[in-house]
């Protein structure tokens, strides 16, 4: 009897399409980065000066997303690390996952081995703490800061301003910073003297183009895929189009692994073309879904009010037949409502993060207004925004 069982599991266990489908995932670091040579043998260099336990200069690492930032910051810590393990210690943080100072602070005392109790303690306290440990540690710290826009964003830069200090504050050269960001535009809001401090040298990643992608691609694919699974068009196609949405290599591989999933799901044995757009969609409708239930309330009722204008008039909208529509929304659930100027920023945040589109369209004596149109899928919006909020969903429902 248990044979039946046995078989049953092995044949769904086992899948034609992927030898290790992990290799896919966003997290794996692996052992080869190709047309990242510049950017490794850079970073190495500024680090270099760990081998005599001397610190090395901060350094700050721009691109855009998915073009092996963090990849290749946590393959050369890693590596370098492995070579002379004595002589440095590295902490490696992302600041959008560990997003509060305290927890920021908590985390680099517990990966040096200093217990941190979860209440109890000011983010000062917790900041001597650190400052205590390092000095009696005889190694250098290095210090990566991931996605510290997200960072600053919630808290200011004022953890990264004592971070900046921490080697005047401990008396000794001991502490490196890497600080890494996808928003490029963002060092502009530091203030100047962390700016200052944090890019004293600075290594830019530019996005890669279809044909590195496609070796990157091909690649991971040997190690991820079954030799007869995959083929050379579907590398090129999710090249083709990653390269397209800025040379992001995250995306490339997740249309990869996405459009096998689907072939496997559908039974095939290789994975096709139409695999590959299949997964487009569903990529693109994970996203939005994402973006759309995680929108404040009122940015919700706004998209809301747009979707419904929509159904009522099959035509773009101006700001006011939005905002009219918001208004009774608020009147129905019972809230107070927000001012038109607060609604027109809402359409624009909403235009930026690609949900919608609000073009400026000049109507001569009538002055300017705004022409407003869904720019993705309506059931999904409808979907997020009523699935994660109940008194919309009742709202929806009437
Ligand atoms: N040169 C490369 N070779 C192989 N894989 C890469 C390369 N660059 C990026 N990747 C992969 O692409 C994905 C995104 O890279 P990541 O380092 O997270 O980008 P970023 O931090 O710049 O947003 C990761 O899965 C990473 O392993
Ligand atoms: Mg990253």
């Amino acid at each position: 009897m248990s044979n039946i069982i046995d078989d049953i599991l092995s044949s769904l266990k086992k899948s034609k399409i992927f030898r290790n489908r992990e290799l896919l995932l966003p997290d794996y670091v692996p052992d080869e980065l190709p047309h990242r040579e510049d950017q490794i043998r850079r970073l190495v260099e500024i680090l270099s000066p760990i081998i005599r336990v001397e610190k090395p200069n901060n350094i700050f690492i721009y691109g855009l997303t998915g073009t092996g930032k963090t990849a290749v910051t946590k393959f050369v810590l890693k590596k370098l690390y492995e070579k002379i393990n004595n002589s440095f210690i590295y902490i490696y943080i992302n600041t959008r996952q560990t997003d509060t100072p305290y927890r920021i602070l908590a985390d680099m005392l517990e990966t040096l081995g200093v217990r941190v109790p979860f209440t109890g303690i000011s983010t000062a306290e917790l900041y001597k703490r650190f400052l205590k440990k390092v000095s009696e540690l005889k190694p250098i710290i290095v210090i990566v800061l991931d996605e510290i826009d997200a960072l600053v964003k919630k808290h200011g830069d004022d953890i990264l301003y004592r971070l900046t200090r921490a080697n005047y504050d401990i008396g000794k050269s001991k502490v490196s910073l890497i600080g890494i960001t996808n928003d490029v535009k963002f060092i502009e809001f530091l203030d100047p003297r962390v700016k200052s401090s944090l890019s004293e040298e600075e290594v830019v990643f530019p996005p890669y183009n279809a044909e590195e992608l496609e070796d990157i691609l091909r690649k991971r694919a040997q190690l991820a895929f079954y030799e007869s699974a995959i083929s050379d068009e579907v590398l090129k196609l999710c090249s083709a189009l990653a390269a397209r949405d800025h040379g992001d290599a995250r995306r490339a591989l997740d249309l990869l692994r996405v459009a096998g999933e689907i072939a496997e799901r559908e039974g095939s044995e290789k994975v096709s073309v139409e695999h590959v757009n299949k997964a487009r969609v569903e990529i693109e409708r994970d996203r939005v879904f994402e973006v759309v239930s995680t929108l404040p309330f009122h940015s919700k009722l706004v998209l809301l009010a747009i979707v419904i204008g929509f159904r009522e008039k099959k035509r773009s909208l101006t700001t006011g037949e939005v905002y009219e529509i918001y208004v009774k929304l608020t009147k129905k659930v019972g809230v107070e409502s927000v001012t038109q100027r607060r609604v027109s920023d809402i359409i624009n945040e909403l235009d930026m993060l690609g949900i919608i589109t609000a073009k400026v369209v000049n109507r001569g004596r009538y002055g300017k207004t705004k022409e407003v149109n869904l720019a993705v899928n309506e059931d999904t919006i409808i979907k997020a925004i009523t699935e994660k909020d109940n008194k919309i969903a009742g709202l929806w429902g009437r």
